[in-house]
């Protein structure tokens, strides 16, 4: 499954699949979106068809939803589940606290709702995500087309008036046009550099009208499993 893998890849793979031994039999299972989570999601493809391990499936996105019938894993909706044993998922950031920065993968609506459905919430991630203060991977934030230049400008002047440094927001294009979330959402990249108080512009954000949710997990992450590019893998 991995032949000849780069450090980085292989520290995504190593941590993908020491958190594959989280699911059990019988489990709900979030399924997170992006390389690393798709790096999980084969490995329990695997232990499906070779271990005969029996668990459904909830992906966070439609490309998670392909890849996990792929491999050969139920699949079923959030509403059939209801609410999850576990969620496994990848981030852009995470800091000493576990609060992370979600959502370069244009996923973060889903993966927030699923994420909160579950008893555990567990982060796969390569070392070099590891951060002291968040913001220096730009912020996704979802908001509906409608009116979203009107919706861009409200968050720049809100950003001035916090004082947050950075403040631009840019919005996210798949070639030349918007970027469309499976919502059928468009995303603002916020650039702040240094996000001093999460929970307080995490809060600010899904105040505004126009805005779905932000890429900021604050106090959802319950463990983190770190991979190196040596194949260590460090559990938090
Ligand atoms: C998708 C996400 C991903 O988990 C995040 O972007 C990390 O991706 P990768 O595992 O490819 O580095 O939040 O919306």
């Amino acid at each position: 499954m991995t032949g000849e893998l780069s450090p980085i890849d292989k520290a995504k793979f190593v941590a993908a699949k020491r958190a594959a031994d989280f699911v059990e039999d019988g489990m709900r299972v979030g399924l997170g979106t992006g390389s690393t989570a798709a790096w999980l999601v084969r490995c329990l493809g695997e232990m499906v068809r070779d271990e005969g391990l029996k668990f459904k499936g909830v992906p966070t996105s439609t490309r998670t939803a392909e890849l996990a019938r792929e491999v050969g894993i139920e699949v079923i909706s959030l509403d059939e589940a209801k609410w999850l044993d576990l969620t496994i998922d990848g981030a852009d950031e995470f800091d000493t606290d576990l609060n992370l920065i979600k959502g370069g993968g244009g996923a973060l609506l889903q993966e927030k709702i699923v994420a909160t459905a579950s008893d555990q919430m567990v982060v796969i991630t390569d070392a070099g995500k590891e951060v002291e203060t968040l913001g220096a991977f730009p912020l996704p934030v979802e908001v509906i087309p409608f009116g979203w230049q009107t919706t861009h400008a409200l968050i720049e002047e809100t950003l001035i008036s916090m004082d947050v440094l950075g403040r631009s927001a840019t919005l996210r294009m798949n070639g030349d046009r918007p970027y469309i979330t499976d919502e059928g959402n468009h995303i603002l990249d916020l650039h702040l550099q240094r996000i001093g108080n999460p929970r307080q512009l995490a809060l600010v954000m899904n105040q505004m009208p126009g805005v779905v949710e932000n890429g900021l997990f604050i106090d959802i992450c319950d463990t983190v499993v770190i991979g190196y590019g040596d194949g260590r893998v460090e559990v938090r």
